[in-house]
């Protein structure tokens, strides 16, 4: 499952069109979408019609409930085309989350539960850098940033990249890029110069497809479909299905263990084949125990064993169907799962994890 999130803190630059367009284009390349919008704005939403009766969750309720499944919050569009619509109240989210642990990885930590179920996810985000974008941020392995033809829009790129050399630096992640060129005039000799410097300073992660400037795209915004609704457009269409299959060519720079790793440790416990899987990163412990209600809370609890091949310490359990409460004990120290952001305050006004199976 590739996650993308379509993220630039310049306003106005494409991204919203970029995100709808690219998630359509691909959906008619056969593969399986989720776009989820993650602007309070909700021009996503908005830009897709979705009839309001479809609509039982959004991304806000995704992020804040613990209980919400992503297959709760998605509406689904067609088969192949899911989507978890945005409402302004996402907007309170920062407040609500800040100074909270994991703030960051509510996105991720529901994504990664459902590893597998698509092909692509396309996160399209708001124009700042807060808690919102470093949700999707985190969330994601790639992001596409859409540049204008315009130098406001190179000092966003440079933002970013270092926004995304910090994730990489502080908590290593790494997130690969991809820039798109959008609104191009090519007739243009400024769009020829700006796409040459482009060329010059980013070349192995700048897109060899652009987005032209049309005002079909506009259109097709307001009229609330992708441009693959919109007729008489057909060099658009081609357009953007020559960007959907570069995209999907791209894969070839991406590291897919590393992916898998990350998603490994996004995870709070995840279902497999044998039953249960918890696992925590602590790299330099000695010994890792796993308790909670399924051992009496014993002291001594499950011992946990160091995977030689992802450094992870892991236990499989066999639960049936059922909320559990647990702790990890980690050298002696009783703690909380890190990876998992569903706790409930114990008797000792510590937090216990929860874990719904
Ligand atoms: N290639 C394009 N040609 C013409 N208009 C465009 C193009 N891309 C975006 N727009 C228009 O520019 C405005 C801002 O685009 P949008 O995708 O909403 O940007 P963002 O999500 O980054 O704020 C919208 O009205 C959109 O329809
Ligand atoms: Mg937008």
């Amino acid at each position: 499952m590739r996650i993308i999130s379509v993220v630039n803190q310049k306003g106005g630059c494409g991204k919203t069109t970029v995100a709808i367009n690219l998630a359509a284009a691909l959906g008619k390349l056969g593969k399986k979408i989720l776009l989820i919008d993650m602007d309070p704005q909700a021009h996503a939403s908005l830009g897709l019609n979705i009839p309001s009766e479809m609509i039982s969750h959004t991304t806000y309720d995704l992020l804040i409930e613990p209980r919400l499944k992503l297959s709760d919050a998605v509406c689904e569009l067609s088969e192949n085309f899911h989507i978890v619509p945005s409402s302004p109240v996402l907007s309170a989210l920062e407040q609500e989350l800040s100074g909270k642990k994991g703030r960051e990885n509510h996105l991720g930590a529901k994504l990664a539960k459902s590893d597998g179920i698509y092909d692509f996810v396309i996160i399209d985000s708001p124009p700042n850098v807060g808690i919102l974008t470093f949700n999707a941020l985190i969330a994601s392995n790639e992001v596409i940033i859409p540049v204008e033809p315009s130098y406001f829009s190179l000092d966003g790129l440079n933002r970013l990249r270092e926004t995304l050399e910090l994730l990489e630096s502080e908590i290593d992640h790494t997130v690969v890029m991809h820039i798109l060129i959008n609104n191009l005039e090519k007739r243009t000799n400024f769009a020829r110069d700006f796409v040459h410097e482009l060329e010059r300073k980013h070349e192995s992660i700048l897109m060899q497809n652009m987005v032209s400037h049309s005002v079909r795209y506009k259109e097709s915004a307001l009229m609330g479909v992708s441009i693959f609704e919109m007729s008489d457009a057909d060099h658009l269409h081609k357009e953007f299905l020559a960007i959907a299959e570069e995209v999907e060519g791209r894969s070839n720079i991406l590291d897919m263990e590393n992916i898998r790793n990350w998603m490994e440790r996004l995870h709070g416990p995840r279902v497999v084949e044998e039953g249960i899987l918890f696992s925590i990163d602590a790299p330099s412990a000695e010994s890792v125990y796993l308790t909670g209600e399924f051992a009496n809370w014993s002291r001594n609890g499950i011992s946990m064993t160091r995977d030689s091949y992802n450094g992870l310490w892991q236990v499989t359990l066999h639960l049936e169907p059922g909320e559990y409460e647990y702790r990890f004990i980690v050298d002696g120290n009783w703690i909380r799962d890190p990876k998992n952001n569903d706790t409930v305050v114990n008797e000792f006004g510590q937090e216990n994890s929860l874990l719904i199976v």
